[in-house]
């Protein structure tokens, strides 16, 4: 089988030193792919969705593996699917469930998946009249994709106000601004179930949580996440069926009754408060960090699940997993996720033996250097988290440059219980 996986960061390392892994995998292309993943796979300069598609049909691609959200949102499936590729990701149509979050409550409302309560307004003077009608002040959310910036947490009814007009004022999310959902705060502890559909079945994978904020203790500015781990303790059993149950069936039946074909990742990011699980949101793609600590306890080869999603022969997949603990922590630049430097040569790499995964590295002349806020995930594996996170730590401390940052954090919540 001949793959070609869609993506540069970590998540798309992840992803190829997975399917590198595979027996049926005899050629691994990645577009734009990273110095990372080029010791596994061809790197290809590509980005932009004809070309790669006419990379993929000049090189009979049986396979195309994508992951980041853009690209699915964009509509990459739907053309690959006009020239006979097969695609793991889901459509355009199917990838609102991320692309649009008003699309996404409706669909928990209509089939009845437990999540916050909610309103959606498309302007602003809507908008501000729904914040007073909550108890407390809402959580505020543009609509469409804003790169993990576009939810505000207000702390007061003031916030909320403040937000909304940035979103419609001063139009910062641009068109993922042009609607809002406003939410009701649900209480609790976060966690990421991610699940693998064909659209009739869905299996789910092992939970994973992560660390989104850039200082230790969750303090700090919001960030695309600086490290996770799997498993989850507050993802018991009891919440990982309520999880299965409860909204990864429903949803799919409610994506088969509205006629949406959705083969891919769904990603479930959970809130749960007393053993129960509600929706915070849904994304149609891996998680990144969540890819770099659940993929190296998958034992199933991922190049066979892939090709029964797209097939739609997912119900002949058995998914077995590793019972040691993962925990992964990211290297970023100093800064981010604010201002940074980049181009500072990175020491200490390869790691022999370790699970290094890059997600902003670049090569120049022989040197590998930094190129981007998250730099590299370094993932410790153990019998306990408590095992993997010295694990992780370690490798860590080996690998340097200039203005390096980590949280020294990883995996406090479960520690501490
Ligand atoms: N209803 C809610 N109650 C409490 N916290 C929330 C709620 N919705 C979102 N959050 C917090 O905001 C974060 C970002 O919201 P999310 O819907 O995941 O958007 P995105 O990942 O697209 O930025 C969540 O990870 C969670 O911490
Ligand atoms: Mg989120």
């Amino acid at each position: 089988m001949k793959v070609l996986v869609v993506g540069g960061g970590g998540r798309e390392h992840a992803l190829a030193w997975k399917l590198s892994q595979s027996s049926q995998v005899t050629e691994l292309y990645a577009a734009p792919g990273n110095p990372g993943i080029g010791a596994l796979a061809e790197c290809v300069h590509l980005e932009e969705i004809e070309p790669l598609a006419a990379f993929a049909r000049q090189k009979a691609i049986d396979l195309t593996v994508v992951g980041p959200e853009a690209y699915l949102a964009a509509g990459i499936a739907d053309v690959f699917a006009r020239y006979g590729l097969a695609v793991f990701g889901p459509n355009r149509q199917a990838a609102r469930l991320e692309s649009s979050k008003s699309f996404a409550k409706e669909l928990c409302r209509k089939y009845k998946i437990p999540t916050a309560q909610y309103q959606v307004a498309d302007d602003y003077q809507t908008a501000l009249a729904a914040v007073e009608k909550f108890s407390r002040p809402p959580v505020v959310k543009a609509d469409g994709l804003a790169a993990g910036k576009g939810v505000v947490v207000a702390q007061s009814y003031q916030e909320a106000k403040e937000a909304l007009a940035e979103i419609f004022q001063a139009g910062r999310f641009g068109q993922a601004g042009s609607r809002v959902v406003l939410e009701e705060f649900l209480p609790g502890e976060e966690a990421t179930v991610m699940a693998f559909t064909d659209g009739k079945t869905v299996l789910p994978m092992v939970p994973a949580q992560d660390h989104k904020r850039a200082g230790k203790g969750e303090q700090g500015p919001n960030t695309g996440g600086m490290g996770a781990y799997s498993p989850v303790p507050a993802v018991t059993a009891e919440v990982y069926e309520r999880a299965y149950n409860e909204i990864f069936l429903p949803l799919l039946a409610g994506l088969r009754a509205e006629g949406i074909d959705y083969r891919g990742v769904i990603y479930a990011g959970l809130m749960i408060h007393e053993n129960r699980p509600k929706v915070v949101e849904f994304n149609c793609r891996f998680g990144d960090p969540e890819a770099q600590v659940v993929l190296p306890r998958l034992v199933t080869d991922l190049a066979a699940i892939c090709q029964a999603t797209v097939e739609g022969k997912l119900d002949e997949i058995e998914l077995t997993w590793d019972s040691r603990a993962t925990l992964g922590v990211v290297l970023a630049s100093g800064g981010y996720p604010e201002e940074y430097k980049t181009g500072y040569p990175i020491l200490g790499l390869p790691q022999p033996g370790g699970l290094v995964f890059h997600s902003g590295t670049q090569e120049k002349d022989g040197q590998l250097l930094t190129s981007s806020g998250r730099v590299l995930t370094a993932v410790g594996r153990g019998d306990d988290l408590a095992c993997a996170q010295r694990e992780a730590y370690e490798l860590l401390g080996k690998i340097s440059f200039a203005g390096a940052y980590f949280r020294p954090d990883i995996g406090w919540r479960a520690l501490t219980k």
